[in-house]
């Protein structure tokens, strides 16, 4: 076997994943409780796959409603060895235009209202989140989406809002202020709970829209942010199929990054 066991967790309009051998659903509990919705696994030659609908099947969870530490849990408990993220976002800068990708690097988390740690009841640990992605994952994942047909920014800042209303202007001229490249809702405090997990963490975030700062670009809606989200989730699903077929025949190794042994140095609680 290869040892890849990617976990794939799908965003808005990613909802199911086709083209699995072997493919099983499973409905799982996690000591956070049940995930977003059961987990489907199967494999594409040797690398097996776990996929899970963030916002679960027919989008009924809000961004704040996802069940974050249990999807991370249920990964974990599941054996996934590396978690690709897929999440549909907005643009806030002129040359990451709807429909392209971006392979975010950094995030800012303006998310207040979910829980972000497996921390607390007496353990405490304090994991660095100074390089929040997998460079390796993401270079794959990048390189996957490019080869079927997907144009992708490689590296960038996503700002996690809290939602689930969009921004104002002023935010989003702020968040443009700051530096960010792309808005969504989700992928904080994903990031955190995988480091915490020890899962090395990579993210394609789909640009649907222009958020709302763009002059002559209507503000964005859930209208404009669905005519777009159809051509993404297609590109979505081959890359993932892609990115499978292509780690078939490497055998993977420890993320270069030493993320799978990073609670090594984060415990602070003192021993028993
Ligand atoms: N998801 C898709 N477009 C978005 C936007 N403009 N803001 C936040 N989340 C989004």
């Amino acid at each position: 076997m290869s040892g890849w066991k990617l976990g794939i967790i799908g965003g808005s309009g990613l909802y199911a994943l086709d083209g699995l051998e072997d493919r099983r659903e499973h409905t799982v509990e996690t000591p956070w409780g049940p995930p977003s919705d059961a987990l489907v696994s199967g494999r594409i030659g040797e690398v097996e796959l776990v996929f899970l609908p963030r916002h679960g099947k027919g989008h009924r969870l809000t961004p704040t409603d996802v069940p974050y530490r249990a999807n991370i849990a249920a990964l974990k408990m599941a054996g996934v060895t590396d978690v690709l993220s897929i999440s549909a976002c907005g643009s806030l800068q002129e040359q990451y235009a709807p429909g392209e990708v971006v392979a975010a690097d950094q995030f800012i988390d303006r998310t207040v209202s979910r829980e972000k740690t497996f921390f607390g009841a007496g353990l405490v640990g304090h994991v660095s989140m100074a390089e929040p992605v997998c460079a390796r994952l993401s270079a794959l994942a990048a390189n996957a989406m490019e080869a079927v047909g997907g144009k992708v920014h490689r590296g960038g800042t996503y700002l996690a809002m809290e939602g689930p209303q969009f921004s104002s202007l002023a935010e989003s001229r702020l968040y443009r202020q700051w530096g960010c490249d792309v808005i969504g809702m989700t992928n904080m405090p994903e990031a955190k709970l995988a480091r915490e997990a020890e899962l090395p963490y990579a993210t394609l975030a789909m640009v649907t829209d222009y958020d709302c700062w763009r002059a002559d670009t209507d503000a964005v809606t859930v209208t404009n942010v669905l005519e777009i989200m159809a051509q993404n989730t297609a590109l979505a699903r081959r890359a993932i199929l892609q990115l499978a077929h292509s780690l078939n025949g490497t055998p993977r190794t420890l993320s270069p990054q030493g993320i799978e042994t990073c609670l090594d140095f984060a415990l602070i609680t003192a021993p028993d």
